[in-house]
């Protein structure tokens, strides 16, 4: 079991959440929810001691251990797969680490002696010995061959690396699992799986998302966190989006009065609890709804950001982007091979592909970050490219400057009321232009991307999975955006709805060759012709 006891956080002036008491236990899946930048990340950190809390105290019942999976999945990028896993156990990580630089010593004493022998000891009661056997296993029941356990974590795609790194977390079996978006870059198979796992986890579980599917498949119990407040629901994602939106509705309806309004919240439960007992999240180890109080419910306070993408520099030449023979390999596995394609204004493009770093060499090389590939492209005269990658990390990691700074820096007009203009949008507003980048969350990050592609004024977008972390409310504003957007978009995304929205032509990406057809999304996908082509497709991989 874990506790917090009248646990607060403050950053400078903002008060992220005050007075938590809420105690976790065993057996329960808690999602925790909230807008983007509401702190949900900073909970977890604090619950895992990574961050000390403004007042307040974490409490752990003794002896059981923790384990944690981040949100920044690229953290252990030039960390072995094996290796990866078993930093999970930090305790015993540690020990093999100073082992290994003792006995490299050329100069090992009789210290050093006696230091190696007590870390022997120590080693060997942590079960040290079986650990890679351990991990090994473990990886491979998460879906990750044999082949890639010795690999670097950069080869790897994001599907593969979130299982490593789910891996890493679940390794030694820990008692406490706090999970920080663990879907976000995972296919559906793997999203499944991890459904599966968590449902039938018996120990305490917290999980962070904003994919209200996987919500729904794994809470008991959901934790919004809110005007400061971290409010705790027992029932999963739908129950707390429902009755959030009812109590907006109720509060919207002035001239009813108060005794109707609590009716009609009290009707509502009762309907939903009835249908909730009857599913199949009931008939397990979940609750039933009767513990909630209608005073509970609250409306959310939650902001859509303004993301507008239509300021072009100029606008766009009928020929955009000719490709011939285009390929790239790496680390000995071909990527994608012989795409000869051509793009014109106006198109809107899905591009896909079973292996995401394709997707994602094809976009780096287009915006010139990647040169290893073979055969050519070439953009047409007219064309201003604006990119937002999947990784944004070398855009704010130790980045010691100001929001306000660190967009003005894209910006051609360096006047701060104008840069201001364009955080406005994306909600910061105030002090909050003011706070360093590096701070920023997830979901945060992201608006300041978008930021940042507004004041490219680009008339070519390409987007590498910009879903990734944002709120519902982001993503419907960006999903918005793209679909005003008058000129060319090249974009991967795992969110359905706004591929499906969006884009009216696909690009597939196979190590055989290109599938290209002007269609939507759903077409594409339920086509039984063009699924056993995309099966022959990726078939054989030759290098
Ligand atoms: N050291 C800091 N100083 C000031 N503000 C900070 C600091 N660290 C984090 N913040 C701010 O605290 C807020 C909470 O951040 P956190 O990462 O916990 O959000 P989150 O709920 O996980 O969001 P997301 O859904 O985008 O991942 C953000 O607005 C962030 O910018
Ligand atoms: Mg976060």
């Amino acid at each position: 079991m874990i506790s917090t006891n009248n646990l607060s956080l403050r950053f400078g002036k903002r008060i992220l959440f005050e007075d938590v008491n809420l105690k976790f236990t065993e057996g329960n899946c808690y999602g925790i929810i909230g807008a983007n930048g509401s702190g949900k990340s900073t909970f977890l950190k604090i619950l895992s001691g990574e961050i000390a809390p403004t007042t307040g105290s974490v409490d752990i019942t003794k002896g059981q251990r923790m384990a944690v999976l981040k949100q920044n999945h690229f953290e252990f990028n030039e960390f072995q797969v094996l290796e990866t896993v078993i930093m999970g156990h930090k305790p015993l990580y540690d020990i093999m680490k100073e082992k290994d630089a003792l006995y490299a010593k050329p100069d090992f004493s009789d210290e050093d002696g006696m230091r190696a022998g007590d870390l022997e000891a120590l080693f060997g009661e942590m079960d040290g010995w079986n650990a890679e056997s351990d991990a090994a296993t473990l990886l491979s029941n998460l879906g990750v061959p044999e082949e890639n356990h010795y690999r670097r974590m950069d080869e790897l795609d994001g599907n593969q690396k979130v299982r490593v790194l789910l891996a890493q977390a679940l390794f030694g079996n820990p008692d406490i699992l706090l999970l920080d978006e663990p879907t976000n870059e995972i296919d559906l198979d793997a999203t499944m799986w991890l459904e599966d796992f968590l449902a039938d986890y018996p120990n305490v579980v917290l999980v962070v998302s904003h994919d209200r599917h996987f919500l729904d498949a794994v809470c008991t119990h959901v934790v919004d966190i809110d005007y400061g407040k971290m409010t705790p629901y027992t029932g999963n994602y739908t129950f707390w989006y429902e009755s959030s939106q009812l109590a907006l509705k109720l509060r919207t309806e002035q001239n009813k009065r108060a005794e109707e309004k609590i009716k009609e919240l009290q009707e509502f439960i009762r309907r939903f609890s009835a249908n909730a007992s009857k599913s199949k999240q009931a008939t397990s180890r979940k609750k039933l709804l009767d513990k909630i109080k209608v005073e509970d419910i609250r409306p959310s306070s939650r902001k859509y950001p303004a993301i507008l993408l239509n300021n072009m520099v100029r606008e766009l030449g009928d020929r955009v982007l000719k490709t011939e023979h285009l390929g790239a390999v790496q680390n000995g596995e071909v990527l994608f091979n012989d795409v000869t394609i051509e793009v014109q204004k106006g198109e809107k493009i899905a591009l896909l592909s079973r292996n995401s770093l394709a997707t994602t060499a094809f976009y780096e090389i287009l915006t010139g970050n990647n040169t290893q590939y073979t055969g050519e492209y070439q953009f047409g005269v007219t064309v201003t490219t604006a990119y937002v990658p999947i990784d944004n990390a070398p855009y704010f990691e130790g980045v010691d400057m100001s929001l306000v700074d660190w967009l003005r820096q894209y910006s051609e007009d360096k006047d701060e009321t104008f840069v201001r203009g364009f955080l406005g949008r994306m909600l910061f507003s105030g002090d909050e232009a003011l706070k360093q980048a590096k701070v920023l969350s997830g979901g945060e990050k992201m608006r300041c991307m978008f930021s940042r592609m507004q004041l490219q004024r680009g008339n070519v977008l390409l987007f590498d999975e910009p879903t990734n972390h944002l709120d519902l409310e982001s993503i419907t504003s960006l999903n918005n955006a793209l679909q005003e957007f008058p000129s060319t978009i090249i974009m991967t995304s795992k969110d359905h709805t706004l591929v499906q929205t969006v884009v009216n032509r696909i690009i597939e990406l196979t190590p055989n060759g290109v599938i290209d057809k002007w269609m939507p999304f759903d077409e594409y996908i339920s086509d039984p012709a063009i699924k056993a082509l995309r099966d022959e497709m990726y078939e054989t991989t030759t290098v």
